[in-house]
């Protein structure tokens, strides 16, 4: 007898949710293989089921989630914001069943209650695409380095960001100009805040700091300063000192009476052309990870994208069936 299929709520069918929804469908015979078991689409939690989506089946889209979720065996959460989406994966948690998530403001925000609520559940929370997407980062550095111990992570992890300042150091566009062309491209949101400012950034370093360290580390511990206040005249310096400004989001272990701390920072920093970190381009995502037995690590890639977050989600969907009892 074949298995029953694995009954998957989608919450969020925007940039994510629908490259998750083709993707999932489009190899659902490959995920089953690597799952032991078919998948399910139950269906694709929106706001406006009215509207079409590209590769979403209509039939699919309801504005019902806590039926959705309470009927399903694994939960996908790629809505964004804060609530629904924490009551919903509570919900889903609170059962038993398992989510994924790509929300690196929640997981940042409300992590730890939530691992809370997974672990007295016995359910697993997963979050590789909150943090640079497709590139494996939170894998390395829970599962890969588990038995090493981390000194410092340090990275690029703001594509928007990095487009903007790219754009400036190499093509000498003046700063203004290339946020405008920028948000044109679509590399920045309407309200680019949360790239500008740094709190993206902020969010994929809290998440991998508490992961390296398994201490606690909340964005209010960020020492945060974005790009928005740069000026022209701060890039002609740097340049003139032979020298790049990248949006650089960093974490180590620091020792403060008596006690062990992890120091988080996200700011412009001046670096010399030759760092790993100064050669990024445009939107690419980079990540050096020091420890102590693997000496320095580096990935790259890209650190956001419909297909390439649906990447790191359908990892971690995989991953999170095989958990199963
Ligand atoms: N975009 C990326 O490259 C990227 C990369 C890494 C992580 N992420 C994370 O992934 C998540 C999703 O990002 P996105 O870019 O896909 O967002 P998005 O394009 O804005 O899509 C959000 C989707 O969620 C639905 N939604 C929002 N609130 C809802 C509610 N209360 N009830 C039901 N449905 C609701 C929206 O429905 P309607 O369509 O009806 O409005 C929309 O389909 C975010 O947490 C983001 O930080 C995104």
């Amino acid at each position: 007898m074949s298995p029953q299929p694995l009954r998957v709520a989608l919450l969020g069918a925007g940039t994510v949710g629908a490259a998750t929804a083709r993707l999932l469908q489009g190899r659902a015979d490959l995920l089953a293989a690597r799952c032991g078991r078919p998948l399910e689409l139950a269906g694709v939690a929106v706001r406006d089921a009215s509207r079409p989506r590209d590769g979403v089946d209509p039939q699919l889209l309801t504005t019902d989630v806590e039926a959705l979720v309470d009927g399903a065996d694994v939960v996908v959460e790629v809505m964004g914001g804060i609530e629904p989406a924490r009551t919903l994966i509570e919900r889903a948690l609170r059962r038993g069943v398992p989510v994924v998530t790509a929300n690196k403001q929640l997981i940042a925000q409300r992590g730890p209650e939530l691992h809370a609520v997974a672990d007295g559940a016995g359910a697993g929370l997963h979050y590789e695409g909150a943090v640079m997407a497709a590139v494996p980062v939170m894998a390395v550095v829970r599962e890969s380095l588990a038995g090493d111990e981390i000194t410092s992570i340090s990275g690029v992890v703001n594509g928007s960001t990095n487009y903007v300042l790219d754009l400036v150091a190499r093509k000498g566009v003046p700063f203004q100009d290339a946020v405008r062309q920028a948000g044109e491209l679509g590399y920045l949101e309407a309200d680019p805040t949360e790239d500008l400012e740094g709190l993206d950034a902020a969010a994929k370093i809290v998440i991998l700091a508490r992961t390296a360290w398994d201490l606690p580390v909340a964005l209010e511990d960020v020492q945060r300063q974005g790009i928005s206040r740069l000026t022209d005249a701060d890039f002609r310096q740097a340049a003139a000192h032979g020298t790049v400004v990248k949006l650089v989001a960093s974490a180590w272990r620091s020792r403060a009476g008596g006690l062990d701390r992890v120091e988080v920072a996200v700011r412009p920093v001046a670096l010399p052309q030759d760092d790993p970190l100064a050669q990024v381009r445009e939107s690419v995502n980079v990540v050096v990870i020091e420890a102590r037995s693997a000496g320095t690590l580096r990935l790259q890639g890209a650190g956001a994208g419909g297909d390439e977050t649906a990447s790191a989600v359908l990892g971690d969907l995989v991953r999170a069936v095989r958990s199963l009892p």
